[in-house]
């Protein structure tokens, strides 16, 4: 096994933290996290110690007996942040660091009640991936190093705190007005699973294993949305077997939480944007309770590796697409998918390192490399294997993949070893090593085709001569075949085009965001003015960077719209999230 993550600092020659005893206190007047980090070693160890920080303000190190020790916090890389060393006398099994976090930390997003559903209390919520951890607690930040923990958190008596973990008892704190929520995390994750939010947050049980989480004014909606989580749960079992999590609660988040959804054991992660009132956009709901197996048992090793976890997860994800709503839906899915493949293939240009699989990406930052490629390629090739075996002989390798690797991180390397091993000749007989180390897509990627999704096509490709789609046909599309159809249509339409389809089908007043971001690229494209007070008021309801960054790409790119895209992000930058902020930063800038 490697020891090192491009990154991260860690050195698993020097030892490896086994499991971290947490004492956090949350101040939200300072919008900083006080605490007391407990680090138990695998092995008893002596000489530096190194942990990734960022922002982080460090009092003092300890070693076992208490004492305190030496440590030295290097100059911060831009990417990386800041070693820490600690120098730790021969025999350490424990020592401890006392820290506080900046109010800039890249993990942690702190919302004025006025940002939240409520509007009457403040809230925190966490994002640690891909390397974030390390702005909250000093760690071995790279997934190579798993870890189990307890963690006390310490908040206003008024809040509730919700963590990736399993909650214990709830225990007045020693500080008047605040209350304490205990967690316990019996299974190890690598650090970008470490995940909290805390405010005013209620509960709902949805079935025998899963709460839905999130304030109360959002409670309804959100545990109709996702009533059906159990039946999801159940066809993911039927692929991977047992479910190993214990629960698979999650918490409905504010609307500023940059992703659709984050896997954190126990309790996902979901924007609020899933919300169309009709279970059109529950797919991610099935992406992230598949993480379960794959990206949360089975773990890439570093983010070069990211496609172990995303392409196998959106895989699995039509699995149980499949399964619930059949061959039709999961063709729509792939098609879709295969669209934002090829968008993403082409901003990174032919030849790209990043539309391989395994990429080298040392130097970079995940965030600004973040694409579909690892998902959506990830996806073709995973389904190619599946369809050149046939899917029992590929079932019983998932299974036997799943377990084999269960708890503990790998790299692509492995993975081919593995492939190897279980189903000789594949590889070569589908061109793994292009696949996997050459850019661009293959020429043998799989097609999911079906007629709906030709019709669908076939209609959009014809509107430039004057094809158009039956209107009270069309006015009863499911949400997937309006994306196809929109994605499918030339990117610039005619004014009169543009308020046919508004008038006809009410694309501005659409409650479903895919739709709506879709349409409101075309609108914009288009220069077609109707669309621009939604399109703002959408930039100011919803911080979700799949939508943000389309949209205000698309708004800059237009010189009719550029001063507009000025404006909306002046007014709204404040409320998005640190990622989020810095990604959109760089679409005015560049
Ligand atoms: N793990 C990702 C989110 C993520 C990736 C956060 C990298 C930070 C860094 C999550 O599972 C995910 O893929 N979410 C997708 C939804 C999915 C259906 C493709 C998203 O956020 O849109
Ligand atoms: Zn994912």
């Amino acid at each position: 096994m490697s020891h090192r993550d491009p990154h991260s600092y860690t050195d698993l020659n020097q030892g490896r933290v086994q499991s971290m005893d947490l004492d956090l206190t949350v101040d939200f007047s300072s919008k900083t996290i006080t605490g007391k980090a407990d680090f138990h070693l695998a092995k008893a160890m002596g000489g530096p110690m190194d942990l990734d920080t960022r922002d982080l303000t460090i009092q003092a190190a300890r070693d076992n007996a208490g004492n305190e020790v030496e440590f030295e916090l290097a100059e911060a890389d831009s990417v990386l942040g800041s070693r820490l060393r600690v120098n730790l006398p021969d025999g350490t099994e424990k020592f401890s660091i006392d820290f506080t976090t900046s109010p800039e930390a890249s993990a942690l997003q702190w919302l004025d009640p006025a940002q939240t559903a409520g509007g009457k209390h403040p809230y925190l919520f966490s994002q640690c991936q891909a390397i974030h951890a390390r702005s909250v607690i000093p760690c071995q930040d790279t997934p190579l190093a798993r870890f189990t923990f307890n963690c006390s958190m310490t908040v206003p008596e008024e809040l509730a705190v919700v963590m990736a973990a399993a909650p214990g008892e709830k225990s007045p704190a020693g500080k008047a007005g605040m209350t304490t929520f205990n967690f316990a995390m019996p299974q190890s994750i690598p650090p970008y699973l470490f995940a909290f939010a805390v405010g005013n947050i209620a509960s709902k049980d949805l079935g025998p294993r899963s709460t839905c989480y999130t304030e109360p004014e959002m409670m309804e909606k959100s545990a109709w949305e996702f009533a059906e989580v159990d039946k999801m749960l159940l066809a993911a079992e039927d692929i991977f077997g047992p479910y190993l999590w214990d629960r698979f609660d999650f918490l409905v988040m504010p609307p500023s939480f940059p992703y659709g959804g984050m896997e954190n054991p126990r309790l996902t992660f979901l924007t609020p944007t899933l919300l169309a009132g009709d279970r059109s956009l529950v797919n991610v709901l099935a992406h992230e309770l598949a993480h379960s197996w794959t990206g949360n048992l089975v773990t890439n090793a570093s983010i070069n590796d990211f496609w172990l976890n995303e392409g196998f997860t959106v895989w699995a994800e039509r699995r149980i697409l499949e399964n619930l709503e059949g061959l039709e839906a999961k063709s729509l899915s792939a098609a879709i998918g295969r669209n934002g493949l090829l968008e993403a293939m082409n901003s990174f240009g032919k030849g790209s390192e990043f539309t391989k699989l395994e990429i080298n990406g040392e130097g970079g930052d995940p965030d600004e490399f973040y694409s579909l490629v690892p998902y959506e390629k990830g996806f073709l090739f995973v389904a190619l294997l599946e369809e050149t075996v046939g899917r029992e002989k590929f079932d019983a390798f998932v299974k036997k993949y799943i377990d084999h690797f269960a708890f503990t991180s790998l790299t692509t390397a492995e993975f081919e070893e593995f492939l190897n091993k279980e189903l000789p000749g594949v590889a070569d007989q589908v061109g793994a090593e292009e696949w996997i180390h050459q850019p661009d897509l293959p020429a043998n990627a799989p097609v999911f085709a079906s007629a709906r999704l030709e019709m669908l096509e076939g209609l959009a490709k014809g509107w430039t001569d004057g094809i158009r789609p039956e209107v009270n046909e069309a006015q009863n599309w499911s949400p997937e075949d309006w994306q196809i159809f929109l994605q499918a249509l030339p990117k610039c339409l005619t004014s009169e085009d543009c308020a046919w389809l508004n008038d006809n089908f009410l694309l501005n007043e659409q409650g479903n965001c895919e739709i709506l971001c879709n349409w409101l690229e075309i609108a914009i494209n288009s220069s077609f003015e109707p669309a621009y007070d939604r399109t703002a008021s959408f930039l100011g309801e919803v911080g979700r960077m799949k939508y943000l960054k389309p949209l205000y790409s698309a708004l800059h790119g237009n010189e009719n719209t550029r001063a507009l895209a000025a404006d909306v992000f002046a007014k709204n930058a404040g409320g998005y999230h640190f990622i989020a902020k810095v990604g959109l930063e760089k679409i005015f800038s560049g």
